[in-house]
């Protein structure tokens, strides 16, 4: 292919010629282009998937706040949670205080897909959940899982 290609340079003329360099310019751009959408794939598919779930009717009115961690944290976890989930006890490995550890247990855009939600929801820490964390738990999920 290559060979013919170099072959065929020869037998056109100068307006041919430049035609021919624009498409293959034309093609290695477009396969560059290709190749970053590859890199950015995760991040592009994690933010299509959260403006998708943003198309779902809400489970609960997540507006006037600003649901980063700390608005999650204040809607009850930090006084109710901490219980069991705290740095000494770290029941299950879990610190509720700790970023990192939670967005372990999540799906940023998608609450009812998120460990965390369907435990305090459907699952056994239902029991000490109240609606105030489990909205809190839905928002902030719901809005990115952000610090
Ligand atoms: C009285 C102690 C206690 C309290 C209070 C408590 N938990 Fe738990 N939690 C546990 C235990 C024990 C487990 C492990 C057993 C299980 O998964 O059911 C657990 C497991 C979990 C898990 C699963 C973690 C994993 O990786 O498997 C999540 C998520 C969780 N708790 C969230 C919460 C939230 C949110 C609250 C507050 C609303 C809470 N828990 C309150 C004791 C507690």
């Amino acid at each position: 292919m290559i060979l013919y290609s170099i072959n065929k340079m020869f037998t056109l003329n100068v307006l041919e010629k430049i035609f021919f360099l624009l498409i293959i310019g034309l093609v290695a751009l477009s396969c560059d282009q290709f190749n970053k959408k590859e890199d950015n794939s995760v991040d592009e598919l994690i933010t299509s998937a959260i403006l998708l779930d943003q198309l779902n009717p809400s489970l609960y009115d997540c507006s006037g706040t600003n649901w980063n961690f700390e608005a999650f944290l204040d809607s009850g976890p930090r006084t109710v949670c901490t219980q069991c989930h705290n740095d000494i006890a770290r029941t299950q490995g879990l610190v509720i205080t700790d970023y990192s550890l939670v967005r372990n247990r999540v799906v940023p855009g998608n609450p009812t897909g998120s460990l965390l939600y369907i435990k305090i929801t459907e699952g056994n820490m239902r029991a000490y959940a109240t609606s105030s964390i489990q909205r809190g738990a839905y928002c902030w999920i719901r809005a990115g899982a952000q610090n």
